[in-house]
């Protein structure tokens, strides 16, 4: 391949694409900035979705059933309603993000990307703006669209224009913004919660504020080369192309491969979803599956709930909802940095299984504490040390997600494709994704109440299965650029048999 200078065994040598350039770093943060949105809206609904003026505009019913509950630990929020209002969002971020597909490859990564900052500003207003359930749910909706948009392009995008060596550190950066969206949400509800009768508006409404942001960004960089090759712009895209590397560098060898890799991607002329069911992408295939699965079966959003309700055990009194948001997020986000920094020197397997280590014995200890203090029958209760305990594994967890399986789960989908399946395999991975968070988060709240704190060795088991998963299946894709991926799986002990099949994988 031309001007790869890549090498075989794994090591990268003076790759020609490699450079760290400011117009590259800037590029990166502002695609990023994709992940505030998504962030925003994780951190604000659960808020929103507890505010009494809410509650009794557009579900009466939920808080009459909440005044009522029989206080049992377990079960005090179990509501299918309301759930099912805070997930609607994923069921239509699910089908946006399997139709970006197709629109990236008439419009492109960058269009999709602005497709969706305005989808969710549209959404936002009438959020803010509703006056009945209709309204609210259809914004909902749109706020779906954006998100399914933008994270479905966001990730690739980072991924093409970033230099393959330091790819991970800058793909972390779309789940550090995520991790901003929440804690900004979080300070923004505990502030709107003391507006009486309006502060809900306040919150949904400035979900405009993010989407914003990110649009106008979006709208100041250059799209990809990649993706301005597959509409034909070789131009454009040797522009943009000398723009990330830099005036005095040779881009020509680099752009001589794109344009090569899309010959080779056009000459397969099936649909998208149906190339990637052929044997020679079964890899691509479990990954762009397993991967955000897996993400979701840590808990991660599971524990982002019950911390509050241990903040408060605790004693933290009425700022304690906050005070769990605020602690968990900064600890998430402080994580999401370590991995920044640590994920293309240690690599993408090292992390995901250190993490998921760290995690499985934070889940363990939760539940034993939480049966043998509050029991079955969820009537006990938590002294102020156990309760610090439990917050203190809660944290070690929070960390070991925040530098694994958080930002782990959006770079490796973006960088294992080759090119004619890339974006396919993007959007499976986000409707597979959003698809488990729905499922996960209509029946969390039936399973704590039943399963009680078994509920967390059922995560743990999931995550010693994940990890498992890890350390047989997934090769080390650290510093391979994204038109050498394929050797990678030629030469894992198992992929190896369904990848040597076929024709050469298409490459950037
Ligand atoms: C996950 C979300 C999660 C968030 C937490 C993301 O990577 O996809 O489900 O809520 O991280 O920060």
């Amino acid at each position: 391949m031309a001007g790869g200078g890549f090498a075989v065994n794994g090591d990268v040598k003076d790759f020609n694409g490699g450079r760290m350039t400011a117009s590259v770093v800037i590029t990166c943060i502002v695609a990023a900035s994709g992940g505030l949105i998504f962030g925003y809206d994780i951190g604000i609904s659960g808020g929103v979705t507890t505010m009494e003026s809410f509650l009794k505009r557009f579900f009466p019913s939920v808080l009459r059933k909440m005044s009522n509950a029989k206080q049992n630990e377990y079960c005090v929020f179990d509501s299918q309603v309301l759930t099912s209002f805070t997930s609607s969002l994923y069921i239509a971020g699910l089908l946006a993000s399997l139709a970006a597909s197709r629109v990236t490859k008439a419009l492109g990564r960058q269009a999709i990307m602005l497709l969706g900052g305005a989808t969710f500003l549209i959404g936002s207003a009438i959020n803010a703006a509703a006056v009945n359930v209709v309204m609210l749910i259809l914004g909902r909706i749109l706020l779906g669209f954006g998100v399914g948009f933008t994270n479905q392009a966001t990730p690739l995008y980072i991924s093409e224009v970033a230099p393959p060596k330091w790819r991970g550190g800058f793909n972390t950066a779309f789940q550090f913004f995520i991790g901003i969206g929440v804690v900004v949400a979080n300070v923004i509800n505990y502030l709107t919660s003391r507006i009486h009768g309006w502060g809900w508006r306040l919150s949904l409404g400035l979900a405009a504020m993010p989407a914003a942001l990110m649009t106008i960004g979006t709208l100041l960089i250059p799209d990809t080369p990649t993706s301005l090759i597959q509409r034909g712009k070789i131009e454009q895209a040797r522009l943009a192309l000398q723009r990330a590397h830099g005036p005095n560098t040779d881009i020509e060898s680099k752009l001589a491969d794109l344009v090569a890799a899309d010959e080779l991607s056009r000459s397969v002329k099936e649909y998208p979803y149906k190339i990637i069911l052929r044997r020679q992408y079964r890899p691509h295939l479990v990954m762009s599956v397993a991967i955000p699965l897996f993400q979701q079966m840590t808990g991660i959003n599971i524990i982002a709930f019950y911390a509050p309700i241990l903040f408060q055990t605790v004693g933290f009194g009425s700022n304690s909802a906050l005070m769990a948001a605020i602690i968990l997020g900064l600890v998430n986000l402080g994580s999401i940095l370590v991995s920044t920094f640590v994920v293309d020197r240690f690599g993408r397997r090292f992390l995901f299984m250190q993490g998921g280590a760290q995690m499985i014995i934070c889940q363990v200890a939760v539940a034993c504490v939480l049966g043998a203090k509050i029991g079955a029958s969820g009537e006990g209760t938590l002294s102020k040390a156990y309760s610090g305990a439990v917050l203190m594994l809660m944290c070690i967890y929070a960390a070991g997600f925040g530098w694994s399986w958080g930002p782990l789960s959006w770079l490796i989908p973006s960088e294992i494709f080759p090119m004619e399946i890339r974006s396919a395999g993007q959007s499976i991975s986000v409707a597979v994704n959003f698809a488990v968070t729905f499922v996960l988060a209509q029946t969390f709240l039936a399973m704590l109440c039943h399963f009680k704190y078994a509920s967390f060795l059922f995560y743990a088991g999931w995550i010693l299965v994940m990890t498992l998963f890890i350390a047989f299946f997934l090769p080390e894709t650290k510093g391979v650029p994204l038109e050498s991926m394929h050797s990678v799986w030629k030469e894992h002990w198992y992929w190896s048999r369904f990848v040597r099949e076929g024709k050469p994988t298409c490459m950037p």
